[in-house]
């Protein structure tokens, strides 16, 4: 028998390879926005590591989602069978939108800022997938995230510069996502950023470059991570 790691460790096993990727481009400039771009190099990367998974793709600007309304509100908080056909009609999308994320083992997020947050187009999508009883739920611990073990590239575009300097407090679009990611148990997220993309020529190519390294890192460090042993377990049992 070849002396492999797992050999010498049984409880040591392989991280499962990538089966699905679920990618939510949100910019109405299509092929001309920065975080569609580097989102779909990233998807293509991931796609050409682990050739037998699937990629879904939701353009929800291209596609929009409609805005949730009471029936959905009232409905979410209900199990299947409690629904008023009103209700169960308002959750349709929202369950197959949910099925989509649950089923993802990376969730790629493109993201242009858009008066200092996210797009409202993907809000709505948050807004259906966001659902007590599957997406997360409260206990007397108080909240736990129920979308455990799945990892999130967000790419997030902005014509300023936001990661430092004066208008690092007007940034509510990436601590938003990591908070509502979290919230969800999706917590590990990397993030790219596009930004100073309307600071002139220079400070754009300066983004691009960066925004390139540091895509091309995250690739990196996911198939490193995909290949290496998994001693989670073996920590708990030391
Ligand atoms: C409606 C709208 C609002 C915007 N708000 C901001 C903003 O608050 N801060 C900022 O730096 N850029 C803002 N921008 C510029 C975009 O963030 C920038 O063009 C970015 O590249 C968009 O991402 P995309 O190229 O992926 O579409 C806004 C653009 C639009 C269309």
């Amino acid at each position: 028998m070849k002396n492999t790691v797992e050999n010498s460790f049984p409880f040591i096993t392989r991280k499962t390879p990538m089966k699905n990727i679920l990618f939510v481009s949100s910019s109405p400039s299509g092929w001309n926005s920065y975080s569609h771009q580097f989102a779909s190099h990233i998807v293509d990367d991931l796609k050409a590591r682990h050739p037998g998974a699937k990629v879904v793709v939701r353009d929800v600007a291209k596609e929009p989602l409609p805005h949730v309304d009471a029936a959905f509100a009232t409905g979410r908080a209900l199990p299947p069978e409690k629904r008023s056909p009103a209700e169960a009609e308002a959750l349709a999308l929202s369950d197959i939108l949910l099925a989509e994320l649950e089923a993802a083992d990376v969730l790629v997020l493109a993201v242009p800022m858009h008066n200092f947050g996210v797009p409202s187009t993907l809000k709505a999508w948050i807004d259906h997938v966001v659902r007590p009883g599957r997406a997360f739920s409260y206990s007397e611990k108080g909240p736990e995230g129920l979308l455990k073990g799945k990892k999130a590239v967000v790419v997030v575009a902005r014509g300023g510069v936001y990661s430092e300097g004066p208008a690092r407090q007007f940034d509510f679009q990436e601590p938003y996502l990591r908070a509502v990611l979290g919230f969800i148990g999706i917590t590990n997220v990397r993030v790219v950023r596009v930004e100073g993309m309307a600071m002139g020529e220079q400070a754009l190519k300066n983004a691009m470059a960066s925004a390139k390294a540091q895509s091309e890192k995250i690739v990196r460090e996911f198939a490193q991570l995909d290949s290496s042993p998994d001693t989670t377990l073996s920590g708990a049992l030391a």
